[in-house]
C-alpha cells in the first residue's frame, strides 16, 4: 500500500466530472486500498477519486474515523437517488486545509452505488453520513465544498486561501 498525494484547490482535476469506473480489476481495489490509507492518515473521513489526481467516479470514507469496520466504505460510480430533509454543519474537505465553513445539506440520503467486485448496493445514511456521502459525490461531479457556501463564507474562503497560497502555505 501506499499514501497518494491529496491535490488542494483549485487543482483543475477537482473542478471536472469524474470519469466512470467500467474496469473492476486489480488496480481498482489497489487505488480504493490506497484511498483508505491515505483518508486515514490524513484523519478525513471521506476522500474522493479526483482529491488524487484520478478524475473517476469513486470515494471511500469511514464517519467512524477507523473506530467501526461496518463505516468502512468505498462507493464507486455513485448516484444519490433519494435526499429529505435539512441540516447545517461545519464542513472541512482535505483538498481545502484548514478551511472550514457551515453547509446546507440533506439530513437523508441515499445512494446507490458499486462496491470494488461491481455489485450494486445501496446505503440509506443520516445527519454525519448523509453529509459525507453528499460532499464525496459533489467531488465526483467536479462540485466542492466552496460551491455550497454562503456568497460571504465563500469570498472569505477564497481570500484565506489567496494568503496562504502567496505565503507558501497552500500547494
Ligand atoms: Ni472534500
Amino acid at each position: 500500500m501506499a499514501l497518494l498525494k491529496i491535490v488542494n484547490y483549485p487543482a483543475p482535476v477537482l473542478l471536472e466530472v469524474g470519469k466512470p469506473v467500467v474496469d473492476f480489476n486489480e488496480d481498482l481495489k489497489l487505488l480504493v486500498e490506497n484511498m483508505f490509507e491515505t483518508m486515514y492518515q490524513a484523519k478525513g473521513i471521506g476522500l474522493a477519486a479526483p482529491q488524487v489526481d484520478k478524475s473517476k467516479r469513486l470515494f471511500v470514507m469511514d464517519c467512524s474515523g477507523g473506530e467501526d469496520e461496518t463505516q468502512k466504505i468505498a462507493m464507486i460510480n455513485p448516484e444519490i437517488i433519494y435526499v429529505e430533509g435539512s441540516q447545517e454543519g461545519e464542513e472541512g474537505c482535505l483538498s481545502f486545509p484548514g478551511i472550514y465553513a457551515p453547509i446546507q445539506r440533506n439530513l437523508r440520503a441515499i445512494v446507490r452505488a458499486q462496491d470494488v467486485s461491481g455489485n450494486w448496493f445501496e446505503l440509506d445514511g443520516a445527519e454525519l453520513t448523509a453529509r459525507c456521502i453528499l460532499h464525496e459525490t459533489d467531488h465526483c461531479n467536479g462540485i466542492v465544498f466552496l460551491d455550497r457556501m454562503t456568497i460571504l463564507k465563500r469570498e472569505m474562503a477564497k481570500r484565506k486561501i489567496k494568503k496562504l497560497q502567496k505565503t507558501g502555505e497552500w500547494n
